[in-house]
Parts: C-alpha cells; sequence; structure tokens
C-alpha cells in the first residue's frame, strides 16, 4: 500500500517536471550566433560574442516573458560549416533568429535556409552591399563597403589627392570598396590604378613595391578586421610611411582593436567608417567603459558594435512581436531606429540594411594610446549601392 503511493507520488513529481521542463522549452527563445571563434578572423568572434554577452548581461535574458537562450557555435571561418551549423540549429534546436557571420562567404551560405525556414538572419559584421539581397530574412546592422568608402573618396578629392593606388584583399566587401572608391574618386577626376591582394595568407610586399615605383599621393587600403597589424608592418618595412604617401581607407585597417598595437606608423592615416572607440557621445562613453571592465581592458571596436546593435535589434523586435520569430519578427525590425554607442542608426525598411553617419577620422595618440579621432560626420548615409538601384 505504501509502496503504491509512493509510486504513485514518484510518478506525479516527474510528470510535473517534464510538463515543465516542456513549458520552459517552448517559452525560451533560442538565439544561434554563428562566429569565427578560431582561425585568421577570430578576433571578430572574440568582440561580437563578447559585445553580444554585454548587452545581455546589461539587459538582462527575459524578453517578452520569455528566456532569451544563446547558442555560440564556432564556424572557424569555413562557410561550409557555417551552413552546416545554420542548418542544425534550425533543424535541432528550433532557433527562432540566427545571428553573428564574421565574412561575406559566411554571410552568403546559410541565406537559402533563413529563406526556406524563415528565420531571421541578422548579419553582424559582414559588409558585402549585396549581401542583405541574399534573403528577405537578412538584416544587417553592420556597414557596407561602399556606405564607408564614398565619404573617402570625397575627403580625398577635397584634400589634394589627384593620383590614388587601391590596394583590396580580393573577395566581396574588397571589390565593393574598389569600385565603390575608383567610381566616385574618377567622376571628381581623379586618377586610380587598382590592385588586388589574396585574401588567405596575403604577402603584401609585392603590391607595395608597385605602390613605392607609382608614387601616387595616397595608397587606399582595405583589409578585413584583424588583418590591418600584418599590412602596416610590410608598408613600414617598404619605408612607405616615410615615402609622402598618404595612407586612406574604410577603417578596416586602423581597426581599434589592435590599433594600439601598430605603432607610429599608423599615425595620421585617414579613413572613413562607422564606429570608433573614441566616438565622443555619453552613450558610447558607457559602451566603452562597460566592454573594457567586462573584457580584461579589451577595446571595442566596429565588429563589437555590431554584434551590440544586432542584440538590439533582436531583443527590441521580440518585444515588439511577443516572442514570436519567423516573418513577424523580421518585419518588426524593419525601419526599427535608435541610438547606437556609433550614433543615430536606423534599418531601412525597404532594404533591411543600417543607414548610420560615417566619420572621417585621423589616427593620433591620446594619453599615450592610438585612436581613430573622427573630425567630420556625414549624416545619415544609406548603402549607395541599393540607393542607386532604387532610383
Ligand atoms: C566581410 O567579409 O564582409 C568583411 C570582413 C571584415 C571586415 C569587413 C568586411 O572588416
Amino acid at each position: 500500500m505504501r509502496r503504491r503511493t509512493f509510486l504513485r507520488a514518484a510518478g506525479a513529481v516527474a510528470m510535473t517536471l517534464a510538463l515543465s521542463s516542456a513549458a520552459l522549452a517552448q517559452e525560451a527563445v533560442k538565439v544561434g550566433l554563428i562566429l569565427p571563434m578560431t582561425g585568421p578572423f577570430a578576433s571578430t568572434g572574440r568582440q561580437i560574442e563578447a559585445a553580444v554577452k554585454l548587452y545581455m548581461q546589461q539587459n538582462g535574458d527575459t524578453v517578452a516573458g520569455k528566456k532569451i537562450q544563446l547558442i555560440v557555435k564556432d564556424d572557424t571561418g569555413v562557410a561550409d560549416v557555417t551552413k552546416r551549423l545554420a542548418q542544425e540549429l534550425i533543424v535541432n534546436d528550433k532557433i527562432s533568429v540566427m545571428a553573428g557571420f564574421g565574412l561575406t562567404p559566411l554571410a552568403l551560405a546559410p541565406a537559402p535556409l533563413a529563406t526556406q525556414a524563415k528565420v531571421p538572419q541578422v548579419v553582424m559584421a559582414a559588409a558585402t552591399a549585396t549581401i542583405t539581397e541574399a534573403s528577405p530574412f537578412i538584416v544587417r546592422t553592420s556597414f557596407t563597403l561602399p556606405q564607408a568608402t564614398v565619404p573617402m573618396a570625397d575627403w580625398a578629392s577635397q584634400n589634394g589627392i589627384k593620383k590614388v593606388v587601391t590596394l583590396v584583399s580580393d573577395y566581396g566587401p574588397g571589390i565593393d570598396a574598389e569600385k565603390a572608391f575608383t567610381g566616385a574618386f574618377t567622376a571628381k577626376s581623379g586618377q586610380v590604378e587598382n590592385l588586388r591582394v589574396p585574401l588567405a595568407n596575403p604577402d603584401f610586399s609585392p603590391f607595395l613595391q608597385k605602390v613605392a615605383d607609382a608614387k601616387p599621393d595616397a595608397l587606399f587600403v582595405f583589409v578585413p578586421s584583424g588583418i590591418g597589424a600584418q599590412f602596416m608592418k610590410q608598408f613600414m618595412e617598404r619605408g612607405l610611411d616615410k615615402s609622402g604617401v598618404k595612407l586612406i581607407g574604410p577603417g578596416d585597417v586602423t581597426d581599434d582593436d589592435i590599433l594600439n598595437g601598430m605603432g607610429d606608423v599608423a599615425l595620421g592615416a585617414i579613413t572613413t567608417q562607422h564606429y570608433s572607440t573614441a566616438h565622443d557621445s555619453p552613450e558610447n562613453k558607457a559602451f566603452v567603459e562597460a566592454f573594457k571592465k567586462a573584457n580584461n581592458g579589451m577595446r571595442p571596436n566596429f565588429m563589437a558594435v555590431g554584434g551590440y546593435d544586432g542584440m538590439h535589434l533582436i531583443y527590441e523586435g521580440l518585444k515588439k512581436t511577443g516572442g514570436q520569430g519567423g516573418q513577424a519578427l523580421i518585419d518588426a525590425m524593419k525601419g526599427m531606429s535608435w541610438t547606437s554607442p556609433r550614433g543615430p542608426i536606423s534599418i531601412d525598411p525597404q532594404t533591411r540594411d543600417i543607414i548610420q553617419n560615417i566619420y572621417v577620422r585621423k589616427v593620433e595618440r591620446k594619453d599615450g594610446e592610438l585612436y581613430n579621432v573622427e573630425f567630420a560626420t556625414i549624416p545619415n548615409v544609406k548603402d549607395p549601392v541599393k540607393a542607386a538601384k532604387a532610383n
């Protein structure tokens, strides 16, 4: 008799546990964060993961009454791995949204899955203009290379630069940067010669020799985040820093994460971009301080701000949908605007790309550290590639 009562009670407890964990699973909103955490682009993964976790730490892990469960996966920077991980996260983990995507090929690989499964894909890093056209479920919180680059061409032509050699990593964002600069600069009567360097294990020296021979007024450079220090070292070894060739480009080459280790060679470089650790606003001061505190003094770079704002977009989108994913979530994200550590930003409801200020900056030493110091602002810049298509 006693034994039967015990069994009945134990059964009831087991049933309650099963029910409550099922209820919990239903209530949890899973966010799959796919990033290069190892390999040559691990700095991008490290920055974005740290920013996403900071956002969750500051804003709690419950949204619209549902627990946010973050699942971080390392794609090692290989597109086939990104795609497989996205598939597993969608099918097995039943994620509501996927985010991250450290390089253009890594953002493009899972795009068909986002479309098929109707899972919003928040691109926090990759920056080739066309990425948002690969799926109606893609939304971007990073930037596009043409968006950051056209203001550079304007600055160069207004500042006595007539002859430029461009040197870019030979893939999507590099080609975007090269085309955007060349188009805008030649339209203002500038002269341009184009060079492309392989993305994998780049040896810049033969290209830098060509630059030295061409004697341009400026060298325009795009290398992806994390590679700038390698470039700067070879730029200096070739003596180009002393040759009077001005270094210009989108801000990836003077990435805040590694800028301080580059030394004096970086001083005076002029770049255009959407984020600097030194951006002067109360929101950014608070962000930089909290980020450094949580990460042993590591500075946030433009990848971190893409991750932080991407998480904000996910949280605010979920608040609007009451925790629902799918079409409702991507629709909720369209047109959203807020003040980021980088300044005012919004999601273009037509293109799902980010509209943001682009700042002109100069590398300077301040309190013993190197910073990209902003000295001019071009407000509310849309991706020019898609803006041209819309006209
Ligand atoms: C990209 O692959 O889209 C990419 C990566 C790093 C950058 C910019 C663009 O700094």
